[in-house]
């Protein structure tokens, strides 16, 4: 599975990047699987600024800036989101980036990591119907952090030693999730490669 983890914070003091290190640390024990973080603090995405919807725009010609984004997201089979709420949904910067998506995402799997002093349940259920837009969908199971996420994962990504054996923690949550999200990502990988031979 060739992911992609994308950072839905570009706040100053965020803790989103120290959830995607994690997120991406459990990944890389699932076979075949290489795991990638796209921080979307390293792309320089205006407000969408686009004519025409990116999905129907076949003359779109994307700034240079948007296009190294797409062409980040490009050759990736399933993807992560880590999202914070923000009053009651998930970020700005997130909707924004996906806005931007055309078909990168179609016929892939995207799983949802959330977190927040809540723990991002309506960040997660905001994401379930937007993702069906760009073609997508969301696995059925998430990863839910609640509280303060930095308190327990520290910035190189390690959950704190007493969670991480615990078998209804973070950590058991996230492996789930992900071994979940490989299931579907070898699925429609497998479909996507039946399709091609047509
Ligand atoms: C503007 C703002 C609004 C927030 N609203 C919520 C909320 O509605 N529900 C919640 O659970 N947490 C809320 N929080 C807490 C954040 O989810 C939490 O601080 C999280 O760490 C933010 O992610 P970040 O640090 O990566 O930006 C809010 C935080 C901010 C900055």
């Amino acid at each position: 599975m060739n992911l992609r983890i994308i950072v839905g914070s570009t706040r100053p003091n965020r803790v989103s990047d120290r959830v995607a290190k994690w997120v991406a640390d459990e990944a890389q024990t699932l076979p075949d699987t290489k795991a990638t973080i796209l921080d979307l603090i390293d792309y320089d995405l205006p407000l969408l600024d686009e004519p025409i919807s990116p999905q129907f725009n076949p003359d779109r010609k994307p700034s240079p800036s948007v296009q190294k984004f797409l062409d980040a997201l490009a050759g990736a089979d399933a993807f992560v989101l880590v999202t914070p709420e923000y009053n009651r949904s998930y970020s700005a910067v997130l909707k924004n980036a996906l806005d931007y998506i055309d078909f990168q995402f179609a016929k892939k799997p995207v799983a949802l990591v959330a977190h927040g002093s809540t723990g991002g349940a309506q960040a997660v259920a905001h994401l379930r119907g937007v993702l069906p837009g760009l073609r997508s969908f969301t696995t059925p199971s998430a990863t839910f952090i609640i509280g303060r996420a930095g308190e327990i994962i520290d910035e190189t990504g390690k959950l704190s030693e007493e969670l991480q054996n615990d078998p209804r923690g973070p950590q058991a949550a996230l492996k789930a999730t992900l071994e979940e999200l490989k299931w579907y990502s070898d699925a429609l990988s497998a479909a996507r490669a039946a399709e091609d031979k047509d």
